[in-house]
């Protein structure tokens, strides 16, 4: 069994805004996976992939990482080796594991990171991850970037799923923004021109 905690600790260590970002990643991940019915074994799998989705930020300089302002062009370059990276600190993992958190940066049309994949060649989990860690970073406190409500992230991420900006997989927006609803929330429709 592989030691997740034992990770886990050293993300805590390292940088606290990457772990509990990790953190809702997951929770976003399980209730969508959930929804999906997923197998206990398919949602560990998920929640997993999404607990250590950044695991590779461990080799970020925290000069990099904790950066109060936005990045220049090379270290922006840098901080996308965190998906390459996993492979180095978590070797002789699961490669399936090890794929999907390499892919999390991919995008649908080829516009991602690291190795711009396109389609049906990133793994489905991976593009859970994308859209679960993109709703994150909209809505959390990060330095660089404005916070958007609920709302906005929800409509900027369908803004991305179609219109020509083919990013994240339209159907996994939606079915967050049903997973999230259910708590308290009311569901939001989009209307696409
Ligand atoms: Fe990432």
């Amino acid at each position: 069994m592989y030691n997740i905690d034992y990770y886990l600790s050293l993300l805590k260590k390292k940088d606290l805004n990457t772990y509990y970002h990790s953190v809702r990643v997951a929770h976003y991940s399980y209730l969508m996976g959930k929804q999906l019915k997923y197998t206990n074994e398919q949602l560990s799998f998920l929640v997993i992939s999404a607990l250590l989705h950044d695991i590779g930020k461990l080799y970020i300089p925290n000069s990099i990482l904790k950066k109060p302002n936005k990045l220049s062009n090379q270290e922006f370059l840098e901080i996308k080796k965190h998906t390459l990276y996993v492979r180095k600190i978590l070797k002789n993992w699961d490669s399936r594991l090890l794929n999907v958190i390499a892919t999390h940066h991919e995008r649908l049309d080829g516009s991602g990171y690291p190795y711009h994949r396109s389609g049906y060649s990133i793994p489905y989990y991976s593009q859970i991850l994308a859209v679960t860690d993109s709703f994150d970073a909209m809505t959390s406190n990060r330095n660089y970037n404005q916070i958007k409500s609920y709302y906005e992230a929800i409509y900027d991420l369908w803004n991305c799923s179609t219109q020509g900006h083919n990013l994240y997989n339209y159907n996994l927006v939606s079915l967050l923004n049903q997973v999230l609803c259910t708590d308290n929330q009311q569901k939001i429709k989009h209307y696409s021109a």
